[in-house]
């Protein structure tokens, strides 16, 4: 039995601590890892996603890429430009993001269509799918926000992803670091068996971790498919399954018509991301730019989250209808996508102070640092759509 228990400086939400231990209690002394991951970061209003609005850039707790910079919303913009030409440039074109955080890559990506893409965008309609309200509210405010926010913000609307018509998207479904936050069950190798961890309650109040049975047969389902075989790996071995990735991966197969999906995020394909020697899995929290691995500590404060397989995602994709058009990594997709020229034209920049091409510079390289944006994996699947002759341009360089 493992306990991790509050220390003296835990800074969780009590609200949320109290509501989760409330669950526990009425459910027989423990919940599934997977729950407790789900309560912290998404329980209604008290959840670290649903309770409030500026967890990411620089005052929030960690980056993501549309923090950075501009550039990386108009390099996606061009890869879906092409998507739309791909198709046959349909005269209704229709976006959907999902899990748009603070909606920087949606300003962005929605102001170079309305600024570059004169014929694109008539017919664009750009639906955003976000669980959490709070960050809804958000991204209206700063669509709003930006210089052409009154043109731009007709163009967007709201919905959840089981609200849209099966087969009614002619376009691509996207997301930047979606996957990776999806709550996860967490498993560990108990005398030979993978048992599951489940998080109850000590007699001082504090979440404690005790292994289970597999709460739920799909968990087996995964280990066949990802070979994960007792037999390879360590006493105590511990890792992540994303179900949740799963179901999400086939709705969303589901909604499109014709059109593609983009997926980028931090993970693997199975074999690297359950290597034997990746004893202790990828779970990991992030609050205040500090990255940590005890998830019941700030709990409500910091995000938790767990790297994700892509072999599951192209399996799953492959059984319900999607084509694999090919994995990579973000350098080598935005590399296609032209980030080089960005760079050279900074270098050749005359027109702006140094200070500022300086910090674009930095912003750029940090996109494509092959020890972290750099190296995270890019996935792209299609519906639909007929076969090309050359690969997308963000899929110049594909591992697949
Ligand atoms: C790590 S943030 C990434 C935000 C943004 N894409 C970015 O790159 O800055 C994860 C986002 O996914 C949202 N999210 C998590 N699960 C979701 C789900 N099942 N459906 C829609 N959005 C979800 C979160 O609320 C949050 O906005």
């Amino acid at each position: 039995m493992i306990t991790l228990t509050e220390n003296a400086d835990n800074a969780d939400n009590p609200v949320l601590r109290r509501l989760i231990a409330a669950e526990i209690a009425q459910t027989g002394g423990r919940i599934p890892f997977a729950r407790f991951m789900e309560l912290a970061l998404y329980a209604p209003e008290e959840g670290y996603y649903t309770s409030r609005v500026g967890l990411i850039g620089a005052k929030g707790d960690f980056y993501t890429a549309p923090h950075l910079t501009p550039a990386f919303g108009q390099l996606i913009a061009r890869q879906l430009a092409e998507f739309w030409r791909r198709l046959g440039e349909p005269p209704k074109f229709q976006l959907v993001e999902m899990g748009a955080g603070q909606g920087l890559l949606a300003s962005d990506i929605l102001t170079h269509f309305y600024q570059q893409e004169k014929e694109l965008w008539p017919g664009l309609s750009y639906t955003i799918v976000e669980r959490s309200k709070s960050l809804q509210e958000g991204q209206r405010r700063r669509l709003l926000a930006v210089p052409d926010g009154a043109t731009l913000l007709p163009k967007v609307s709201w919905r959840d992803l089981d609200e849209f018509e099966p087969g009614s998207v002619v376009g691509g479904c996207f997301s930047n670091e979606l996957v990776d936050a999806f709550p996860v069950h967490l498993i560990q190798l108990v005398e030979g068996e993978w048992r599951e961890v489940y998080v109850g309650l000590n007699p001082a109040g504090d979440f404690e971790e005790e292994t289970g049975p597999l709460s739920t047969s799909s968990l087996a389902t995964y280990f066949e498919a990802a070979h994960l075989d007792p037999t390879r790996y360590e006493e105590g071995y511990r890792t992540e399954i994303n179900l949740a990735a799963l179901d999400w991966m086939q709705q969303v197969a589901q909604v499109i018509a014709q059109g593609y999906i983009l997926t980028i995020d931090y993970g693997y394909q199975a074999e690297r991301r359950y290597h034997p020697r990746r004893q202790t899995g990828t779970l990991q929290t992030y609050n205040g730019h500090t990255v940590g691995d005890n998830p019941y500590l700030n709990v409500g404060h910091q995000d938790i989250t767990a790297h994700i397989d892509f072999t599951a995602l192209i399996k799953q994709g492959e059984a319900a209808g999607l084509k694999t058009e090919g994995f990579t990594t973000q350098m080598a997709f935005l590399g296609g996508l032209g980030i080089a020229n960005l760079l050279l034209e900074l270098s050749t920049s005359t027109k702006r102070p140094p200070k500022e091409v300086m910090a674009e510079y930095n912003a750029l390289q940090r996109l494509i640092n092959p020890t972290a944006m750099g190296n995270f994996g890019v996935l792209i699947q299609s519906k639909g759509v007929a076969a090309a002759t050359a690969p997308l341009a963000g899929l110049s360089l594909s591992f697949i």
